[in-house]
C-alpha cells in the first residue's frame, strides 16, 4: 500500500496567469479583483490540501531582444500583484489550508520580512508560510537600486545569514509572553520578550519584533532551489521543497539527496516535505484526457519565442539575440537559475535552440499525468511508491474554475477512494497538517 502523500498548488503569481488559455472568461478585464484567487483558496481548502504557493518575481522581463514587448504583449509573468496582499485576503476566506507567499530575501530588509510574515501567520491563525527566494534577475535587483545579483552562490551564502537573523527575530517572543490580565493590568510579560542585535557579515538588525509572536512559532518555510548550493540551504531551512525533476529516478534522487543533506546537518528528513511539480490533465476517458493533452502540447509547443522569453527570465539569457537555428554557443552561462539552463543544454545535446524547444515537452512536467481521475490517481500511487514521498504541486497552466472544480471534485475524490490523501485536516495549524503524516 502507498503511504498517504500530500497536495499544494503552485500559482503562478497574482496575475493573469491563464490568459489565452480557454475557460477563462474575462480575465484579461477583471484578474485585478481577486475573485478566481478567492474561490481557488476555498475549492482548494475543501479538497483538504496542505498549501497554496504564490510564486512571485517583482519586475517586468526584458530579456527577450532586450525589450519588454513580448513579455507585456502575451502577458508573461506581468502583470502581477503583491503576494502579500492576496495571500492576506485567502487567509480571510478560508480556515485551514497553508497560504505561503513567495518573498525575494534580496527585496527585504530580515525585519520587515519577519514582521510580514508573522503578521500572515497571525492573521491566518497559524496558517502563514513563506517561499523563502533568494531571487535571480538583475533587473529585479536595480528596481531595488542594487547594481545587480550577487554570485549564485554568494547569495545562498547571503540568504543562510538572512534565515539566521529571521529566525532570531522570529524567536525573540517566548511563547506564553502575552498575558492579558485585566486584573492586573498586564498586557505582556516583559521579561519574555528579548532583544535582537544582530551583526552579521551582510545583515545588521535590533529587535525584538514588534508584531508580536507568529502563532506557529515558526511559519513554515518554502524553498526550491535545484543546483546543489541550492539544495543544501533548503536542507538546512525547509519544511517543504517544491522541486522539479523530470521522472520518477531523478524525483528520487532530489528527495534522497536532501534528506541524506538534512541528516548531515542533524534534522530528522520527515520534518521537510518534497513535491514534485505535475500538471494533471483529465477526462471522461482516456481519450478524451488524450485529446486534451495534445491541445496543451500543441498550444505550447508553437509558442516558441514565448517559451524563450520566460526562460530568459529565470537565466537572464537574451536568446532573441541567437541565431534560433543554431546552437546556443557553449560560453553562455548564467547567474539565474542555473538547474533550468543545465536541463536545456542537456536537451539540446548539440542541437539548435529551435530544436531543441520544438520537442521540450512543457506540459509534463516531473511526470506524465493523463487520464480519467481514477487512472490518474492509480499512477500518482505508483510514481510515490517509487519515490518514497511525499506528494505534488499541482502548476496548471490553465488556472480556471473549471480546472478548480476537475481538481476538487474528479482528482480528489479519486485520490481519496484509494486513502492516498486526507479527507479532512487533522490540526488547526499549517505545519501540524504537513507534519500529520
Ligand atoms: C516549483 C518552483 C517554484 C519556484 N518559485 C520561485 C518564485 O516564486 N520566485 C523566484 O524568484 N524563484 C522561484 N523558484 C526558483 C528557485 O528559487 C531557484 O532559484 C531555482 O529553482 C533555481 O535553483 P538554483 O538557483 O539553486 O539552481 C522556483 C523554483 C521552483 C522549482
Amino acid at each position: 500500500m502507498t503511504k498517504p502523500f500530500h497536495l499544494a498548488w503552485f500559482l503562478q503569481g497574482s496575475s493573469v496567469q491563464a490568459w489565452g488559455e480557454p475557460w477563462t472568461g474575462r480575465i484579461g478585464e477583471t484578474w485585478m479583483q481577486p475573485e478566481l484567487f478567492l474561490d481557488m483558496a476555498r475549492s482548494l481548502e475543501r479538497a483538504c490540501f496542505d498549501y497554496i504557493l504564490l510564486e512571485d518575481s517583482s519586475y517586468v522581463g526584458e530579456s527577450f531582444q532586450g525589450s519588454t514587448e513580448i513579455y507585456l504583449k502575451a502577458g508573461i509573468a506581468v502583470p502581477r500583484q503583491d503576494p502579500s496582499v492576496v495571500a492576506a485576503l485567502m487567509t480571510q476566506v478560508t480556515s485551514r489550508i497553508g497560504i505561503v507567499p513567495t518573498f525575494g530575501t534580496f527585496a527585504y530588509p530580515p525585519y520587515l520580512l519577519a514582521r510580514l510574515v508573522a503578521t500572515l501567520d497571525q492573521v491566518s491563525a497559524g496558517r502563514g508560510g513563506w517561499n523563502a527566494v533568494t531571487g535571480s534577475s538583475d533587473f529585479a535587483a536595480m528596481n531595488f537600486g542594487l547594481p545587480g545579483m550577487p554570485e549564485h552562490d554568494l547569495r545562498y551564502d547571503m540568504a543562510d545569514e538572512y534565515m539566521d537573523v529571521v529566525k532570531q527575530l522570529w524567536g525573540s517572543w517566548e511563547p506564553g509572553a502575552i498575558i492579558a490580565d485585566r486584573k492586573s493590568g498586564v498586557l505582556i510579560e516583559h521579561s519574555k520578550v528579548h532583544g535582537v542585535h544582530y551583526e552579521g557579515k551582510f545583515f545588521k538588525t535590533r529587535g525584538p519584533l514588534n508584531s508580536g509572536p507568529a502563532p506557529q512559532g515558526q511559519p513554515v518555510i518554502a524553498q526550491a532551489g535545484g543546483s546543489a548550493r541550492g539544495r543544501r540551504f533548503a536542507a538546512a531551512h525547509a519544511d517543504t521543497i517544491v522541486a522539479n525533476a523530470k521522472g520518477p529516478a531523478a524525483m528520487k534522487e532530489y528527495r534522497d539527496d536532501v534528506r541524506a543533506q538534512m541528516r548531515l546537518v542533524g534534522r530528522d528528513p520527515d520534518s521537510c516535505k518534497v513535491l514534485y511539480l505535475v500538471n494533471p490533465i483529465l477526462g471522461e476517458t482516456e481519450e478524451i484526457a488524450r485529446e486534451r493533452k495534445q491541445m496543451q502540447l500543441t498550444r505550447a509547443l508553437g509558442m516558441i519565442p514565448e517559451r524563450l522569453a520566460h526562460l530568459g527570465k529565470v537565466t537572464n539569457i537574451d536568446f532573441g539575440r541567437f541565431d534560433l537555428d543554431q546552437p546556443l554557443p557553449d560560453d553562455v552561462s548564467t547567474n539565474g537559475h542555473q538547474q533550468t539552463l543545465d536541463q536545456f543544454r542537456k536537451r539540446a545535446a548539440g542541437r539548435s535552440i529551435r530544436a531543441t524547444m520544438a520537442d521540450w515537452n512543457p506540459v509534463d512536467l516531473s511526470v506524465e499525468l493523463v487520464g480519467t481521475p481514477d487512472a490518474v490517481a492509480g499512477r500518482m500511487a505508483e510514481v510515490m511508491q517509487e519515490v518514497g514521498g511525499d506528494g505534488f504541486l499541482l502548476s496548471m497552466p490553465n488556472v480556471s474554475r473549471r480546472t478548480l472544480a476537475e481538481i476538487e471534485d474528479g482528482l480528489v475524490p479519486a485520490l481519496q477512494d484509494r486513502g492516498l490523501v486526507r479527507k479532512a485536516y487533522e490540526h488547526a495549524q499549517f505545519r501540524d497538517n504537513l507534519l500529520a503524516y
